[in-house]
């Protein structure tokens, strides 16, 4: 994808560190700025609590829980991070989506999962993203094996 001349931003949300460490590695090659989504209320650190409590929750009721915003309204290309959560994005991505405008703007999500892959979230981000094109996700497993350079470096060359 030629990203020259456009105005970049990589945003992910991260419980446990995996989507991090791949937004972090987009950020170095593709530049411009990067952001962490991040809830109002910090989900809790202990995994049955999140998993089992507050994310499950959130799934089966479709709440978009607060966080602290980005202005995004500067950005032409916003790459979007999510953890497979519950078979879909996790809760605080939906909220960035569907608060934000991304009229005119370009996604490009990457997926991080535990075995489950990218399920149907690229097609979840284009219905809550209203106005944006979203282009094909990089999935990955946790946060990769010793290729991830390579295969993020690959999926970028690819992108149209
Ligand atoms: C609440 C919760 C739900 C999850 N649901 C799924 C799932 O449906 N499918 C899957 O493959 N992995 C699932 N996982 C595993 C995560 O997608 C995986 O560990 C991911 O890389 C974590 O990213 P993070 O370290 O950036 O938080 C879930 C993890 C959590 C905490």
């Amino acid at each position: 994808m030629n990203l020259a001349g456009k105005k970049i931003l990589t945003a992910y949300f991260s419980w446990s560190g995996n989507t991090k460490v791949v937004a972090e590695k987009i950020h170095a090659k593709v530049g411009g700025d990067i952001f962490r989504i991040e809830p109002v209320a910090p989900y809790p650190s202990d995994y049955n609590e999140t998993a089992y409590g507050v994310a499950k929750e959130q799934k089966e009721k479709g709440i978009h829980p607060p966080i602290k915003n980005a202005d995004i309204t500067s950005y032409d290309v916003i790459f979007v991070g999510t953890p497979a959560w519950w078979h879909t994005m996790a809760p605080p991505v939906m909220t960035f989506l569907a608060q934000n405008n991304f009229e005119a703007k370009t996604i490009v999500p990457f997926v991080t999962h535990g075995g489950g892959g990218a399920y149907s979230i690229e097609k979840e981000m284009a219905k809550l993203a209203k106005g944006a094109k979203v282009l094909s996700a990089f999935v990955v497993f946790g946060r990769g094996n010793s290729n991830i350079d390579g295969d993020i470096s690959a999926w970028l060359n690819g992108l149209k």
